[in-house]
């Protein structure tokens, strides 16, 4: 049951530029979640706050294949990535009933995915987006931004994108990891980049190449856009974001509503302090998050694909314990 778990959380959780930045260490007893620095982003993620965030959904995903199997571990986090220790450690598991939210977070888990491709003009009902907040339920939530933040947002999100596309190193880095086949199991192919710019007014991430991902019309005039935020910003916090995107994530999915993560705004020091100042004085944002209902026209959205269990998975004999 814990490899399987491992297994599942490593092939359906979702990942910075599809890096899989994680290792997990199956021990007869205990889960250990490590950060893969070698799948690190180097200078588009220097701090690691993606590649940990990266983290904390895949560990979040692992518990919930634990529940789905009628299991409740215990959750002890760790320090950051700069020590060699794990991240996080799962033991204590103890037998709980499976539920049927259980399973349905399951589910939603294996249907996951991310659409960069232009929602559909059918606002996301205000139930709907109250029930996503309220998911959240730990020390990391989420805001929903007004009219007039999602301006700032729009500003803070092309100031990122430009300078980022003014240094050759990220460019370098990012077309790296987006200029892969499916085949290779990591980074994102052009089967899932959008073949043109939509206009919109929150652009979504430039990788700085068109893909092959054919987009309708639609200019995401009817997208929510909000914040994941808490209130510090070291290692321990961006973890527990990424076990919050994560379940914030399967709740959308769960509602048919649509997640795009918009990232490189919290990665260039200057923009993530401009949307700090959209929170309260003493919060921080860990990502920007667009919500709406996916646009059925354009087509079939190809899956990203993943590397081999064997890759991220270390089951770890008894003897050597
Ligand atoms: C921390 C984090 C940041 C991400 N940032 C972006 C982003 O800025 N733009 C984007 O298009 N997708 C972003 N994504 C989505 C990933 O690219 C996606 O999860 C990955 O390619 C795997 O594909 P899947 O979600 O369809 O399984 C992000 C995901 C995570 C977990």
């Amino acid at each position: 049951m814990l490899v399987a778990a491992a297994e599942a959380a490593a092939r359906w959780a979702p990942s910075v530029l599809n890096t899989q930045p994680w290792r997990w260490r199956v021990h007869p007893d205990r889960l250990e979640l490590f950060a893969e620095p070698r799948r690190q982003l180097g200078v588009l993620d220097p701090d690691a706050r993606l590649m940990i965030l990266s983290c904390g959904a895949a560990l979040h995903h692992a518990c919930v294949a634990l529940a789905a199997q009628g299991w409740t571990p215990r959750v002890t986090r760790t320090r950051g990535p700069s020590t060699v220790g794990p991240l996080a450690v799962l033991d204590g598991f103890e037998e709980v009933a499976i539920t049927s939210a259980a399973r349905q977070q399951e589910q939603a888990m294996r249907t996951r995915c991310t659409d960069r491709r232009p929602v559909s003009d059918q606002p996301v009902a205000s139930l709907a987006i109250r029930a996503i907040e309220a998911s959240a339920t730990g020390a990391v939530r989420l805001q929903v931004l007004t009219a007039e933040q999602v301006l700032d947002l729009a500003a803070a999100v092309s100031r990122a994108d430009a300078v980022q596309a003014l240094d050759p190193r990220a460019r370098e880095e990012l077309d790296h990891w987006t200029s892969r086949t499916m085949t290779e199991g990591v980074g994102l192919s052009p089967e899932a980049l959008p073949e043109r710019l939509a206009q919109t007014t929150v652009p979504g991430r430039g990788f700085g190449h068109a893909g092959t991902l054919p987009i309708g019309a639609g200019h995401d005039r009817a997208a929510t856009y909000a914040l994941l935020y808490g209130d510090g910003d070291d290692p321990t916090q961006w973890l527990q974001a990424g076990e919050a995107l994560s379940v914030i994530w399967l709740a959308a999915t769960a509602l048919d509503v649509s997640v795009l993560p918009l990232s490189d705004v919290v990665t260039v020091p200057g923009t993530r302090e401009a949307l700090r100042r959209v929170l309260k004085p003493l919060d921080h944002p860990y990502l920007a998050l667009r919500l709406g209902i996916a646009d059925a026209a354009p087509g079939v959205l190809p899956r990203t694909p993943r590397l081999p269990a064997a890759q991220l998975v270390e089951v770890v004999p008894a003897e050597r314990r």
